[in-house]
């Protein structure tokens, strides 16, 4: 009898499915944004899949998705701050003499946040 590669195949594809769609996030490091973010306060306001204060990063990526520019627009408006896209509240910044993150970090960030659900970072 021959030995079957259904077992296999089955748990390959739940393996995949556990990592979920960050996985495709190559060009950032997950895990590492996840901490950056928490540590930097966004997920006070941000959660990445269901609206608080701000919206949700699976919504912004939503947004944004396919926008050539959009990791820059991401980026500034994490380094300047933002308002009025998504309502009233503001998006403090981050840049600037605020000094919070580096170019670097809002950038890898926004990269990070256009990952989520329904969005791709572009290259
Ligand atoms: C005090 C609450 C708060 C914190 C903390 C916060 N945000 Fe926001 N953020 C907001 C709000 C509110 C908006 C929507 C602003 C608007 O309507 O334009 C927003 C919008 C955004 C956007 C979308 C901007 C756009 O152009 O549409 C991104 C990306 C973002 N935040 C990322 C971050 C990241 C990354 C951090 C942490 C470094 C962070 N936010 C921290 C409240 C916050």
């Amino acid at each position: 009898m021959k030995p079957s590669l259904k077992p296999l195949l089955a748990s390959t594809l739940v393996g995949a499915a556990l990592l979920g769609s960050h996985a495709h996030a190559a060009s950032v490091d997950a895990a590492k944004m996840l901490d950056l973010a928490r540590s930097s306060g966004c997920l006070a306001c941000h959660a990445l899949d269901h609206a608080k204060v701000a919206p949700s990063y699976a919504e912004i990526a939503k947004r944004y998705h396919g926008q050539p520019d959009a990791v820059r627009t991401l980026q500034q408006a994490i380094l300047n701050g933002h308002s009025g896209t998504w309502g009233l509240i503001p998006m403090p910044a981050y840049g600037g003499s605020q000094n919070l993150l580096t170019a670097a970090q809002a950038r890898d960030l926004a990269r990070w946040v256009l990952s989520q659900a329904g969005g791709k970072a572009a290259p």
